[in-house]
C-alpha cells in the first residue's frame, strides 16, 4: 500500500483527517442544496406550453440566508483549522527525541539523537538514509534541512508536511500509534530525481526499537572499522574477485555467486547457515571440507587468520 493521506496511523494525522471530512461533508451539504436547487428551480419553473417562465427578485429573506450561512461556515472551519494548526505546529513539548532530517538531489539522510543508544565507538551518532526508524506513541521531531533546493517532507500516515529549505531549519512532528512501515515522498518538485525521492519510516515497539538500536549500531560500527576497510581491499587484491562479483567494486567473477547482499542472506552456499562471522569464517577457510566437491577452495594456508577475518568483516557489511 502507497503513502494515503486518508489512512491515520498517528494523532497528528488523525487530526488532520478528521477535519478533512468535516469540510468534506459540509461541502457535499452545500452542493447537494446548491446543484439541487438549481435543477428543482429549472424544472419546475421553466418557460413551455401554458406555463410562462417566472422572475423572483428582492427577497431578502433567502438572499440573507445565503450570505449569513456561508460567511458562518467559513468562520468556523477558519476557527477550527487554527485551533488544530496549533496542535500541529507544537513541536517542542512532550518531544521524546529529536531527528535531524537533511534532503537532497534526490534522497534523504537521518540523523539520530545524540543519545547513549546511538551512539557510534568513533564518538559520531548513528545515521541512515531513506529509512527513519522510530519508536511508537511517541512525539518525535525532526529538523529539516536540505542541501540544494526545496524539498518537502510527507509521511501521509503520520502528520503534515513540512518543506525542508536550504539554509533554514524548518521542524515538524510525528508519531506512530502502531508498528508498522509507512511510505512517504518528497512534495516538492526539486527537479528530475523529484519522484524517486521516497522514504520510509519503520515504527518499532518499544522493545523493538532497543534491540533495533543496537543492530544499526553494531552494523555501522562494523563499517567504520578501519579493518572492515583493509578487508575489503584484502578481498579486492585476492583471487576471490576471479570468482564473485560484488557490486560497486571491481569483483565482477561470473564463476561464483554475486556477493553483493551476502549479509543479508539466508544461508552460506546452502549448507551453513545463519550468515555470521563465525560460518563465513569456516567457509572462507576451507569450503570444500564443508561441501566436497564446491568450487571455491581453500583459502586457510593461502591467506592468513587475519587476511581472513579482516575479509569476513568487510563481506557482513554487505546487506
Ligand atoms: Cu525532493 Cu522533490
Amino acid at each position: 500500500m502507497g503513502p494515503w493521506p486518508l489512512d491515520p496511523r498517528g494523532p497528528e494525522a488523525e487530526q488532520i483527517v478528521t477535519l478533512y471530512w468535516l469540510m468534506f461533508a459540509c461541502a457535499m451539504v452545500v452542493l447537494a442544496i446548491v446543484a439541487g436547487a438549481i435543477i428543482y428551480s429549472g424544472i419546475k419553473f421553466r418557460d413551455r406550453p401554458g406555463h410562462s417562465a417566472r422572475q423572483f427578485h428582492s427577497h431578502n429573506m433567502l438572499e440573507l440566508t445565503w450570505t449569513v450561512i456561508p460567511t458562518l461556515m467559513v468562520i468556523s472551519f477558519t476557527v477550527l483549522s487554527w485551533n488544530k494548526l496549533n496542535f500541529i505546529n507544537d513541536v517542542d513539548s512532550n518531544v521524546a527525541m529529536t531527528v535531524k532530517v537533511e534532503g537532497r538531489q534526490w534522497s534523504w539522510a537521518f540523523t539520530y539523537p545524540d543519545q547513549q543508544l546511538f551512539k557510534l565507538q568513533d564518538g559520531s551518532t548513528l545515521q541512515s538514509g531513506q529509512q527513519l526508524d522510530i519508536p511508537i506513541g511517541q512525539k518525535i521531531k525532526l529538523e529539516l534541512t536540505s542541501k540544494d533546493v526545496i524539498h518537502s517532507f510527507w509521511i501521509p500516515n503520520l502528520g503534515g508536511k513540512k518543506d525542508a529549505v536550504p539554509g533554514h531549519t524548518t521542524s515538524l512532528w510525528i508519531q506512530a500509534d502502531q508498528p508498522g512501515t509507512f511510505k512517504g515522498q518528497c512534495y516538492e518538485y526539486c527537479g528530475d530525481g523529484h519522484a524517486d525521492m521516497l522514504l520510509t519510516v519503520v515504527a518499532h515497539s518499544a522493545s523493538d526499537y532497543t534491540a533495533w538500536a543496537a543492530d544499526a549500531v553494531k552494523q555501522a560500527n562494523l563499517l567504520n572499522d578501519p579493518r572492515t576497510k583493509v578487508g575489503r581491499d584484502t578481498f579486492l587484491a585476492a583471487p576471490c574477485v576471479g570468482c564473485h562479483t560484488v557490486q560497486g567494486t571491481t569483483a565482477a567473477g561470473k564463476v561464483g555467486p554475486d556477493l553483493t547482499h551476502i549479509a543479508s542472506k539466508p544461508n552460506i552456499a546452502g549448507v551453513l547457515s545463519p550468515v555470521n562471522q563465525e560460518n563465513l569464517t569456516k567457509w572462507v577457510s576451507d569450503a570444500p571440507s564443508i561441501k566436497p566437491g564446491v568450487v571455491m577452495p581453500k583459502f586457510k594456508g593461502t591467506l592468513s587468520d587475519q587476511q581472513i577475518s579482516d575479509i569476513v568483516q568487510w563481506l557482513l557489511t554487505l546487506k
